[in-house]
């Protein structure tokens, strides 16, 4: 071990959550030190504006826009990349890492898309990239699949990994507030990604499911590969069908291994009906939850805040500790970043929706006059979907178009794709049929 008497961290992008990291380095300086034996200290961050002020006390640290100069100056022993983005971020990423420089990043986008490349880079060089800010916020979701579990063939792994959408839903449900409404205050709240369709279209849990499934798998998918649905579509009608059929609806990121060595895996983001009694039905707000069945541990749930400023701060420092440790040792690649070892990690086939078999939440909507619904009923029949339930909201009165909520048996997903492609074209079907999946392995 080394008598170094500080670990010397750089800060690029004084964002939200780089707010939040200098204020935690602070806050919490005589513990963190309590714990690594020598303090953390922020020594320069980068940033393009000098001039907002943040509500953090920046004195005795340099603050300037020169990221190269960060980069390489002597005193930084580990570079936080809290910029977002790809190119620019990619770039400071391979840099640091050239400069023989520890990094810690929360960006699941880059790491989704690029990660290969940067852990490649990293191993090479003898650094670590640690990212555990990148999924589940605070929750230390990917150290427990790294380590806490690495004694488990993974079963199952279901996630609620956005906050912006869990506020989303959890909101519309309780309010009966429009969407865009309810979306405005999630980026007020500072949740939302810098682009907000990345959290409503699912890409954002896409991002995490794609790191979290070659953890729990070895499978190295790619992002574009998984199959992902947002919550655009979600009314306050399917909110109240839900509730009436035992269920609450959350945008999960769902992984499971198909055969002994999970040849093949399902990994699915979508809106889910979960039944009420289920502890993911039960995460509300901005928290998250993955909850993770091992064939040894059996089922566990981890659950808390998945964004906001000092949450995901908490998981960059826990980072910044861990990396600390490794400068004091002056070691590296103690743990494989994706838990299993680099050659290790293999493309894995993922199960087509086809194959899926489940309950389904169906929302059509359709004139409101005699005969249409027997129609879909037959149509849903001669295809061998079986109703469970119905609700059709009352007409106001005139023949206009109404939603008609059901719940199936549990069916192939492709008759029921073929179902609904046919409903969807009856000249009284008024507008594409919403399609909800229901999870009942929970
Ligand atoms: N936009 C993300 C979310 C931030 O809402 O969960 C945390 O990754």
């Amino acid at each position: 071990m080394s008598e170094r008497r500080t670990v010397g961290v750089g800060l690029v992008g004084l964002g939200t959550i780089g707010t939040g990291v200098a204020k935690v380095i602070q806050q919490n300086a005589a513990v963190i030190e309590q714990r690594l034996g020598v303090p953390l200290r922020l020594v320069r961050i980068a940033d393009l504006d000098l001039e907002t002020d943040r509500g953090v006390d920046l004195s005795g640290i340099r603050f300037d826009s020169d990221t190269p100069g960060l980069i390489s100056d002597p005193e930084v022993d580990i570079v936080i990349e809290l910029v977002g983005g790809y190119d620019f971020a990619r770039d400071l990423i391979l840099k640091a890492i050239d400069a023989g420089k520890h990094v810690v990043t929360a960006n699941k986008a880059l790491l989704a898309l690029h990660g290969k490349q940067i852990f490649d880079a990293a191993l090479k060089r003898g650094v670590d990239v640690a990212f555990e800010a990148s999924v589940g916020g605070g929750i230390p979701i990917l150290r427990s699949l790294r380590e806490g579990f690495a004694a488990n063939r993974i079963l199952s792994l279901h996630g609620i990994m956005n906050g912006t959408t869990n506020y989303v839903l959890t909101e519309m449900e309780k309010t009966g507030e429009l969407f865009d409404v309810v979306l405005k205050r999630a980026q007020d709240l500072g949740y939302a990604e810098a682009d907000p369709t990345f959290d409503v279209d699912g890409i954002d849990a896409a991002h995490k499911l794609t790191l979290l499934a070659a953890m729990a798998y070895g499978a190295a998918i790619t992002f574009e590969e998984i199959p992902t649905e947002g919550i655009r579509a979600l009314t306050p009608f399917d909110f109240e069908a839900a509730d009436e059929f035992g269920y609450r609806i959350k945008l999960l990121g769902i992984a499971k291994g198909h055969g002994r060595d999970a040849e093949r895996i399902e990994a699915r983001v979508h809106p889910t009906l979960v039944s009420k009694g289920s502890l993911l039905a039960n995460v509300d707000g901005a928290m998250n939850a993955v909850a993770v069945t091992g064939d040894a541990v059996g089922r566990t749930l981890s659950y808390g805040a998945g964004a906001g400023e000092m949450p995901t701060a908490s998981a960059v420092v826990g980072d910044l500790i861990e990396l600390a440790r490794e400068v004091l040792r002056e070691s590296s690649g103690r743990v494989a970043p994706l838990s299993y070892l680099p050659e290790e990690l293999v493309p894995k086939p993922i199960v087509p929706l086809d194959e899926l078999y489940g309950r389904a939440y169906l929302r059509f909507t359709m004139l409101d006059r005699p005969g249409v619904f027997g129609h879909i009923a037959s149509v849903l029949g001669e295809n061998e979907i079986g109703i469970e339930s119905v609700i059709q909201k009352g007409r106001g009165g005139s023949f206009d178009s109404v939603p008609v909520l059901m719940q199936t048996y549990p069916s192939k997903e492709s008759a029921l794709r073929s179902a609904l492609e046919i409903i969807d074209g009856l000249e009284d079907v008024t507008a594409p049929t919403v399609h909800i999946r229901v999870e009942e392995d929970l």
